[in-house]
């Protein structure tokens, strides 16, 4: 098991690879609200745990085993985020959240939210958001 930053640091390489194409250090430290230093130090740290691998010219890439874990921390995030926009949380919060969510969430939890999503998204469900609408 990783821990929380290290996930946090792959979920960002992982987002940025798919935005741009590329990671870079300094893109890294602004979306993590870190210093670049402190960026530096986790990349090293795991290019060593064999999760990505920096090259100086050529900049940050993640093994398979990376990106397997990056998928399911963004995985987690995105059906987070789902969930609380769906309840009504407004969306700066609802990323927040899952943030800070998203790293201790066991696969069965995964598979319940699921689950919930589905109902929620049916006419049953619509109707019953609706109904928590106006308590
Ligand atoms: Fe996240």
């Amino acid at each position: 098991m990783h821990s929380r930053s290290a996930e946090d640091y792959l979920e960002a390489i992982y987002e940025l690879i798919c935005e741009k194409g590329y990671a870079r250090a300094s893109e890294i430290a602004q979306r993590l609200n870190v210093r670049t230093p402190s960026v530096t130090e986790m990349v090293q740290k795991l290019d060593e745990d064999g999760l990505l691998i920096y090259e100086k010219y050529k900049g940050i890439t993640l093994t398979s085993d990376g990106q397997k874990i990056a998928k399911s921390v963004s995985k987690r995030h995105n059906l987070l985020f789902d969930l609380l926009t769906t309840l009504g949380v407004d969306e700066e919060i609802a990323n927040r959240d899952a943030c800070g969510i998203e790293h201790c969430l066991n696969p069965e939890s995964v598979e319940a939210i699921t689950r919930l999503l589905t109902q929620l998204k049916s006419p049953a469900g619509k109707k019953l958001l609706e109904e928590l609408d106006q308590v």
